[in-house]
């Protein structure tokens, strides 16, 4: 039987830090109701003379290999996982894959949000178990600070999100002791619009993007911030049961959950849910803000980093967002 195991974990993020009180600056806002709400101290800016989605992503790419101790022409497939696209088209797999001059192999990309991360790994998963490929770079990037409109208009979504990369390496393995168990991917359309940026589109009467979009605010990044909290909190601990069940685990076997980082009250929420304790539930939500399809690979690659990853380790991850989507990986390190 073939499996699929992480064999190495990296990230990046930009050098620009801009904390709460930077934000201060462009909008009516507070270090206190930021911290408050969400938990966040700080995110990173991205530097737009050194850093794009994709090179970002490679760079953390770059690192997860090194670790995994194999080099770019090792890889047979990508899967890239973005909401912050360097081009409408082509996305940003082909070019990664350009950047680490690995001729030829296939790059999909994922759109699925702040669950795309668990989307793209599992992907890669299947195409592993199905014997198609061997070695598979599975990437989350994000620049979302372009998109943030930094005045009192936008500041419910200003002052959450932030940009960064991560990035992991997908192995070929027989060894079932070591692996990625199960993958659990949801969605509901019907909340397509709570969270969303509209604009451009290409459904649109006349040209797929005008100045009177822009204008009325089509292109800025909307959040009915309330309808997400209130279904995260439910399907957070829903998705992460179902893959507990699926391998006839409990929430006491879990060493360490890997939750995307919406916002630490959602996390505390999650975490209190399923009667874990802190120290086993990974948050860096307060020096990166929500960085969406990077956050689960940039938080995992910390605790790697931190030696709070173990081999034989139980690791559930667990994301939910922008879909809405939501969906959970179950991995014995
Ligand atoms: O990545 C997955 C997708 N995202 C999420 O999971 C996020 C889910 N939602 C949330 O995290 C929270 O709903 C937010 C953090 C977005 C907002 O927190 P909230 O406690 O739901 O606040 P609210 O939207 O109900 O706003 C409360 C008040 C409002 O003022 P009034 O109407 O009470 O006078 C807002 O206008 O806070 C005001 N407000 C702000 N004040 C200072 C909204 N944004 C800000 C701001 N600074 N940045």
């Amino acid at each position: 039987m073939l499996f699929s195991k992480i064999a190495g974990v990296g990230h990046y993020v930009p050098e620009r830090v801009v904390t709460n009180h930077e934000l201060e600056q462009y909008m009516n806002t507070t270090d206190a109701w930021i911290r408050e709400r969400t938990g966040i101290r700080e995110r990173r800016f991205f530097n737009p003379d050194t850093d794009t989605v994709a090179n970002m992503g490679s760079r953390a790419a770059r690192v997860a290999l090194e670790r995994a101790g194999l080099h770019p022409p090792d890889v047979d497939f990508i899967v890239f996982a973005t909401i912050t696209p360097d081009y409408y088209f082509p996305g940003c797999g082909v070019l990664v894959q350009r950047e680490l001059e690995i001729p030829t192999i296939g790059a999909l990309d994922i759109r699925n949000q702040c669950s795309g991360f668990i989307y793209a790994l599992s992907v890669a998963d299947q195409f592993i178990k199905s014997g198609m490929y061997k070695t598979i770079l599975v990437i989350g990037s994000e620049i979302q600070s372009s998109l943030l409109n930094l005045s009192d208009e936008g500041r419910s979504m200003a002052v959450i999100f932030g940009d960064g990369a991560g990035a992991v390496v997908l192995q070929a393995t027989e060894d079932p002791a070591h692996r990625i168990l199960s993958t659990h991917l949801h969605a509901d359309g019907r909340y397509a619009e709570e969270l969303m940026v509209k604009d451009p589109g290409s459904s649109r009467p006349g040209r797929w993007i005008t100045r009177e979009m822009v204008e009325a605010g089509g292109t800025d990044p909307y959040m009915n911030g309330q309808a997400v909290f209130k279904q995260a909190v439910v399907r957070f601990p829903e998705v992460i049961r179902e893959a507990l069940e699926k391998n006839g685990c409990a929430a006491s076997d879990i060493d360490l959950l890997v939750p995307h980082q919406a916002n630490l009250r959602i996390t505390n929420h999650v975490q209190e849910t399923m009667g874990l304790p802190a120290e086993k539930v990974v948050s860096n939500i307060q020096r990166y803000g929500n960085t969406t399809a990077a956050s689960i690979p940039i938080a995992l690659s910390e605790a790697w980093e931190a030696a709070r990853v173990q081999p034989g380790n139980l690791l559930c991850l667990a994301a939910f967002g922008s879909g809405f989507t939501w969906a959970s990986a179950l991995i014995r390190w």
